[in-house]
């Protein structure tokens, strides 16, 4: 890049960014997520360090943000309220932890849920709500104390009598909103056509900041405690008699909070838990807080900037990240889906390195008006496929090309078609495309299907290169002989291949017809078909009307069950499969000890994961639903559900248990 293109994208990028800040802090709206921003930041900061001179007092990494708004009175902190420093992973926590050690002995740490929502100080007196004013610049904040007063979680006096009901006590906490009331909010929304919010935090920040707390009272917020201050700093000796101080007091705390050594790795240990479970709490997290239990020496640690020396914020790898899109070409799925995909020069999101991400079809990459050589915003979360989400479309400089969809498969060059006129997706119909083929056959060996170990992606592809093998009913004909000889696999790699494809002759009925990729048969309609039916011949010979009538099974997925099972080519597959030695376990009569029982959880459960709870139940006859209705029997209650939910529950008369009576249900 020379200068006048650095000169260019510089001054594109602050723009982009101060915009951004100022609808986030100002106005409490986001026109992006915090993690796209801190990746746009990123790149300034890396151009500034290439063009030092043209760094200038007002670029958004020069300045620290947060104008207080006019209509609240200001009020001083008593102490200052401070921020965090982030640390990413386990040797940034070692490192920290080493700068600590250097200047006290530091032994235990409190580690806490990291809750995304508004920073707020409660002050009372002799046990009274005097005022709960926000963080504001961290000296001085804004009085919101008619505000806090409508929030039920805020006591307005505290429990009991102690010392802390005498004199000067200050809770400092984050106002949150339930990820559930705040979906529950925008289908109102929605309904009444009002603008949608973004997020729970930004609508916990705008309703504070609301004038008239009539509104205020209307929308359901939470108060979460993580602070205790006294006078005499001798009064809260560690951050664990702190959040015990404040629970007894009446504040909500997160009692799970953890008391570990003070290293690395145990610190690591939490973040994983939390990292994996924190889908299943209440509120949104992106982290944890970690602080030096004992508070003397967390005093005597200091403050560096804006931030105490002695904590520190744990963030979970950022699901989103801006990058830019090399190409965009066309990917043919195995029911001939032609999906445009975007080559994106590779980013790091959430752990893991991203290179493609799916726009979709031909009207969603139109109403993105996403172009090659746009900066995109990518969003990954967990296992989900990489999508992105928006272009930026400030930061282009004229070259970027738009997306024009093809008219012919890139693989076989048959004509795309439309299966109805109003569908979104292009179709190679070419049943024996190239594309087509590996695909079905890497769906028939993966894990939710014939889940045969060695036979991904890649040796899909070699086997199928090599003329090896046509279809997946050929996998069963290979031989160790042949294998060998594929630049692939050695000695023991292809003996492993032909064993584990050798065990899987005789699946279950379930995994072999969600194996065949049919359209819109998933993992559930094929259990659901494969219990009704019991035999693959039963199911090859069912009309529509008999398919129509297993739960869950509509007019389009038995319309595709039946077209799928008249196809000559498939009746060839299913035939060689027969030949090759294949039989698909029958379905014996079940008749378990929860047979035709209809179960659905809401909540997080902590034994087992909601996926294994739902075989288990259905391995003992049981039926489980994905959501709650009306002819649910059985609902299991999991952790951290919220009243709304619950209500709707009640009101169906459906039957409420617990995580721990369920397991003896399934232990019975
Ligand atoms: S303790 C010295 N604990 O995160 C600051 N903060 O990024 C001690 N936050 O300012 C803060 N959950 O507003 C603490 N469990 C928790 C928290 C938490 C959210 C917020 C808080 C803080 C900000 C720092």
């Amino acid at each position: 890049m020379n200068k006048v293109q650095a000169q260019e994208r510089i001054n594109k990028l602050r723009e982009l960014i101060n915009d951004y800040r100022y609808h986030y802090h100002v106005l409490d709206e986001s026109t992006m997520s915090e993690a796209a921003a801190d990746s746009l930041k990123h790149e300034l900061e890396q151009l500034e360090q290439q063009f030092p001179d043209m760094i200038s007092a007002d670029s958004p990494t020069q300045r620290v943000a947060g104008a207080p708004l006019p209509g609240f009175t200001s009020v001083k902190h008593s102490q200052r309220m401070l921020s965090l420093n982030d640390v990413f992973d386990e040797s940034e926590v070692a490192a920290w932890l080493d700068r600590l050690k250097k200047l006290e002995p530091v032994n235990e740490l409190f580690v806490d849920i990291k809750m995304d929502g508004l920073a707020c100080a409660l002050v009372y007196d002799d046990g009274m709500l005097q005022r709960g004013i926000t963080r504001g610049d961290g000296f001085v904040g804004e009085d919101i104390t008619a505000n806090v007063r409508t929030i039920e979680s805020v006591p307005l006096r505290l429990r009991g009598n102690s010392e802390f009901t005498q004199g000067r006590t200050e809770v400092r906490g984050e106002i949150v909103m339930y990820k559930e009331d705040f979906e529950a909010l925008n289908k109102e929304r929605e309904a009444a056509g009002s603008p949608l919010f973004a997020n729970p935090r930004n609508t916990a920040a705008g309703t504070m900041r609301q004038l008239d707390p009539q509104l205020v009272a209307q929308r359901k917020l939470y108060f979460r405690g993580y602070d205790l201050l006294r006078a005499n700093p001798k009064d809260v000796p560690s951050n664990e008699f702190a959040y015990r101080t404040m629970n007894d007091l009446g504040f909500g705390v997160n009692m799970k909070y953890e008391l570990v050594p003070a290293d690395a790795t145990s610190v690591m240990k939490v973040a994983e838990h939390w990292e994996e479970k924190r889908h299943t709490l209440p509120f949104n997290t992106d982290g944890l807080v970690i602080k030096v239990n004992d508070r003397s020496t967390f005093a005597r640690l200091g403050v560096v900037g804006k931030a105490p020396r002695a904590a520190a914020a744990f963030k979970y790898p950022a699901e989103q990240s801006t990058t830019k899109v090399k190409d965009i070409f066309i990917s043919i799925g195995r029911t001939g889906a032609a999906t445009p995909v975007a080559m994106l020069e590779p980013v790091v999101v959430a752990g893991s390195t991203v290179q493609m991400a799916t726009l979709h079809n031909e009207t969603e990459v139109k109403r993105k008006d996403i172009r090659v050589g746009d900066t995109v915003i990518v969003h990954k979360a967990g296992d989900i496929i990489p999508e992105v989400v928006e272009a930026l479309v400030s930061l282009r400089d004229g070259s970027e090309k738009q997306f024009v969809m093809p008219t012919s498969c890139p693989d076989c060059q048959t004509k795309l078609v439309k299966l109805k006129a109003e569908d979104a997706v292009w179709r190679c119909p070419n049943e024996e495309c190239p594309s087509r083929t590996w695909k079905r056959a890497q769906h028939y060996a993966s894990k939710a299907a014939l889940d045969i170990e060695g036979l991904g992606e890649k040796n899909v592809i070699a086997l199928i290169g090599s003329g090896l093998i046509k279809d997946a009913a050929d996998i069963y004909t290979l031989q160790r002989e042949e294998v060998i000889k594929l630049d692939r696999f050695a000695d023991i790699s292809a003996s492993k291949l032909v064993e584990a494809i050798q065990a899987k002759k005789n699946p279950p009925l379930s995994r072999f017809l969600y194996g065949l990729g049919i359209r819109h048969v998933g993992t559930q309609t094929a259990i659901d078909v494969a219990n009704h039916f019991r035999s693959l011949d039963s199911i090859g010979r069912a009309t529509m009307d008999e398919l129509s009538e297993v739960e869950g099974v509509g007019g389009v997925v038995a319309e595709s069950i039946v077209e799928w099972f008249a196809e000559p080519v498939n009746q060839k597959l299913l035939e060689k499969f027969k030949q090759n030695g294949v039989t698909p376990q029958e379905v014996q009569q079940v008749g378990g000890p929860l047979q035709g029982k209809k179960f659905a959880i809401t909540g997080g459960l902590e034994s087992m994961s909601r996926d294994q709870a739902a075989e288990r139940i259905r391995a003992l006859g049981g039926t489980f639903q994905s959501s709650v209705g009306k002819d649910t029997e059985i609902l299991v209650v999991g952790a951290n559900v919220g009243a709304s939910k619950l209500a709707k529950a009640a009101k169906l008369g459906t039957n409420q248990i617990t995580e721990t009576d369920l397991i003896k249900l399934l232990e019975q």
